[in-house]
């Protein structure tokens, strides 16, 4: 495993982090043995050198990653997870951060949250966010149940960054995380240069999705993107979009060159990969510790997809 230092935190942590939500959700769809399964993805995970784990209220996983890291020492393990937000009319927005906080330090089975995020802030969130959640967040720092403060983006409605682009300029947040994939690089011009700027922490998420693993589902986006004219029909092979990936460089599979395209992004500390698979885990850290994609191969994407800024992988 490679190591890096997450910006200004000063936390050592591994280049590739274990995403414990996303579609996979680490393969718990409620069936039986599925939390075994889960706690035994993490376990190898960590035997594999990650001490990235990335959870949070909603995804149902805190339970799981407190069974896997029972027994590991603590400061082996960075733990981040998320809140997910209060609304407005909430009686008392500060007062549901704190106990939410409660209930996953409790399913943790820890007395203190390496990041603490606020899960999925959209535009429409961000003012409340700044007037009401981020105080009681860095109470909560003060009093050490966190280590540092967090936000995760609404990527899906938010593909160009606006929260992250204002909120940056404020330096409200610790750590932040970001969609970021070789379909939609936009935060290579509107995100890295503010967190660089600012020491800022990066987690990247959305680095294959389903576009990226799903054959079919490539096939239509780009189909899509052919007929809308944001791509020229010549520019690829519509029944293999990204097959000159797999010729051109010594990549297996599209997973693989999506996880190291953005492995070596200058601004990225940490690629979050989410599986429920064993084998795809071993792969997708494999990916990660490879070498950068070629040049040409990078300013073929950059031609394709480096203007386009609404694309989620989703
Ligand atoms: N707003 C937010 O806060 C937010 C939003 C999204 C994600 N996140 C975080 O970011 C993490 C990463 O996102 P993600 O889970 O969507 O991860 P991802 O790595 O971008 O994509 C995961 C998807 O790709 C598939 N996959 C992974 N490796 C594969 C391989 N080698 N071959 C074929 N298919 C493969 C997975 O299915 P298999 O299970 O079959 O491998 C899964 O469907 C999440 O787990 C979560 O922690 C946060």
């Amino acid at each position: 495993m490679d190591y890096t230092t997450l910006g200004k935190t000063g936390l050592k942590v591994s280049v590739a982090g274990l995403g414990c939500g996303g579609p996979s959700r680490l393969g718990m769809r409620g069936d039986v043995g599925a939390e075994d399964h889960a706690v035994h993805l993490i376990r190898q995970a960590l035997d594999l050198g990650v001490n990235f784990l990335d959870t949070a209220q909603n995804y149902g996983t805190e339970g799981v990653v407190g069974k896997a890291i029972a027994g590991v020492a603590r400061d082996r393990v960075v733990i981040s997870t998320k809140k997910t937000l209060p609304t407005p009319d909430d009686a008392d927005p500060a007062a549901a951060i704190v106990q939410g906080l409660e209930k996953s330090l409790k399913l943790l089975g820890t007395d203190y949250i390496d990041i603490y995020h606020l899960h999925g802030v959209e535009p429409k969130d961000y003012e409340f966010a700044q007037n009401q959640l981020i105080e009681p967040m860095r109470r909560l720092q003060q009093q050490g149940k966190i280590r540092f403060v967090g936000v995760t983006e609404g990527f899906v409605v938010d593909t160009t960054h606006t929260m992250l682009a204002d909120s940056l300029k404020k330096e409200l947040w610790d750590v932040v995380m970001v969609g970021f994939s070789l379909l939609n690089p936009s935060a290579r011009k509107h995100v890295f240069p503010l967190t660089q700027k600012s020491g800022v922490g990066v987690l990247d998420m959305f680095a294959v999705r389903r576009a990226l693993s799903q054959p079919q589902r490539l096939k239509e986006m780009c189909a899509e993107l052919v007929e809308k004219g944001a791509i020229e029909k010549t520019a690829l092979d519509l029944d293999d979009p990204l097959g000159f990936l797999l010729k051109e460089t010594d990549a297996a599979t599209l997973p693989e060159a999506a996880y190291r395209f953005c492995r070596h992004e200058r601004g990225v500390d940490v690629v979050l990969t989410g599986t429920g698979n064993a084998d795809h885990l071993k792969e997708n850290i494999a990916a990660i510790l490879k070498a950068p994609l070629p040049q040409a191969s990078l300013e073929k994407l950059a031609r394709l997809f480096g203007g386009l800024d609404y694309l989620t992988g989703n």
